[in-house]
């Protein structure tokens, strides 16, 4: 693919995925796939992007044709490390950890289905309501910290912080690794929507082993000394009457160390952005607090932190009206399913009245459905909820155009720089 520029009105084969123009901004290469070509084979790389909102569902829906399983993908279609295959030396720092294993994001029912049971109990209504008061807590205590000054890195002083937080305490890691365990959840992410060098590459590794010997010792902890957490709950959990071994608890935790920090910090960046370009929408928020769940909804639809999910098909077949054979690495668009026209009227536009606005497929859909979704949403909701009581007449403190991470999975600001008054 050629190196793009990021405009409206091109065709597919002008934009290039891993362009970091393209990266920051990829609404208008989505525009042209679902416009041009909606299922749109990467030339050079075997892989099927598919962007339009019905076809995205319909894959969703079919696990047994979209499969999760990556063992399936054809030799030569690389999944998620879109790097050169591990050498030697990235084997052997492997060797010193635990062997991977499927559970839910890599798994198919009915395997997937077992492990699925037992983490919901663990993100069940009850532990999230349980939650609520020391997320409300902790969002203040985050804003005590800078609302003197009157000035803020958003997302260094808040948005990460927040769920970082929350997951950390819930896993029993104490505070004072909060940067460790930030730093495994960073290099966890970073190979998943970009190209690694080597010396990236044993970066990832060396924390991957580093991650998983940690969280080897605190299961242990808690198989000999439970205590009131969500580690404790999914070391006490069983599969057909037996419990999880090592392995399978490491995977789970290493998802919930992804997928819960990343992503929720997107969320909060991103919806604060919106406000920020949208005063009408600042304004109606803060008139009426009852709309906060609906920016919420706008701003996983709009710039839907995960931005796209690999599938396998195990089996030929159609979609979209194109044939993609079996074996084929497919990416979910789900942000631009999200800005598809056929599915959400005028779909670019921040509406915080839109019936339809859940419809998003932000958390994916059916199978693996986001287990942290209410977590998630709690999480959003308390942030702007504390930020908009603490905070007035908050303005973008430069204005330099927001940055973004360079990751085509997972999207969101690099920082968001703001000034206001103290309410
Ligand atoms: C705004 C925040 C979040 C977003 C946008 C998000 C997005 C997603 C998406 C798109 C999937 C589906 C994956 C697929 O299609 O294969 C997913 C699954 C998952 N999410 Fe989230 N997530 C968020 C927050 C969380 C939180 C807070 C947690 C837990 C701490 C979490 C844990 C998981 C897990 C464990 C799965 C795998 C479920 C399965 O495979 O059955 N997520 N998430």
């Amino acid at each position: 693919m050629a190196t793009s520029e990021v405009v409206a009105g091109g065709s597919p084969a002008d934009f290039n995925l891993f362009d970091p123009a393209v990266m920051e901004c990829p609404f208008p290469f989505y525009e042209a796939l679902r416009g041009e070509a909606p299922v749109y084979e990467v030339p050079g790389f075997g892989m099927y992007l598919i962007s339009r909102f019905d076809d995205v569902t319909d894959a969703l829906r079919s696990p047994e044709v979209f499969s999760s399983d990556f063992t399936r993908a054809r030799p030569g279609s690389v999944v998620g490390l879109f790097s050169p295959p591990p050498t030697e030396e990235i084997q052997e720092i492997l060797r010193e950890g635990y062997p991977a294993t499927k559970t839910l994001l890599t798994n198919d029912p009915p395997s997937h289905t077992r492990y699925r049971a037992l983490v919901s109990k663990a993100f069940s209504p009850r532990r999230v309501a349980q939650m609520e008061p020391a997320i409300h807590a902790l969002a203040h205590e985050l804003i005590d910290g800078f609302v003197e000054g009157g000035r803020v890195e958003l997302v260094r002083q808040f948005a990460v912080p927040l769920p970082l937080t929350i997951i950390a305490d819930a896993l029993g890691v104490p505070r004072s690794e909060l940067d460790t365990f930030k730093r495994w959840s960073d290099t966890a992410v970073a190979p998943l929507g970009n190209l690694l060098d080597h010396n990236q590459q044993l970066e990832v590794a060396r924390n991957y082993v580093e991650f998983q010997r940690y969280f080897a010792e605190k299961i242990e902890d808690r198989r000999r000394e439970p205590a009131d957490d969500m580690l404790t709950d999914l070391v006490d959990a069983r599969v057909e009457g037996e419990t999880l071994s090592t392995p399978e608890l490491l995977d789970i935790v290493q998802q919930m160390l992804v997928a819960g920090n990343e992503t929720t910090t997107k969320l909060i960046g991103s919806g604060m952005l919106l406000l920020l370009e949208h005063p009408d929408a600042m304004a109606a928020v803060r008139a009426n607090r009852t709309l906060v769940p609906a920016l919420v909804e706008e701003a996983l639809r709009l710039e839907a932190p995960v931005q796209g999910l690999f599938r396998i098909t195990a089996t030929d077949t159609v979609l979209g009206g194109a044939t993609i054979p079996e074996g084929s690495l497919c990416v979910l668009l789900y942000g631009s399913a999200n800005r598809d026209d056929d599915a959400f009227s005028d779909a670019a536009a921040l509406d915080l009245q839109r019936e339809n606005a859940r419809n998003h497929v932000s958390f994916g859909l059916g199978t693996h459905y986001c287990v942290g979704a209410s977590l998630a949403r709690a999480e959003a909701r308390i942030a702007f909820d504390a930020l908009l009581d603490r905070l007035v007449e908050i303005r973008r403190a430069t204005t330099e155009p927001p940055t973004y991470e360079r990751n085509f999975v997972f999207r969101g600001l690099s920082e968001l720089w703001l000034e206001f008054e103290r309410a």
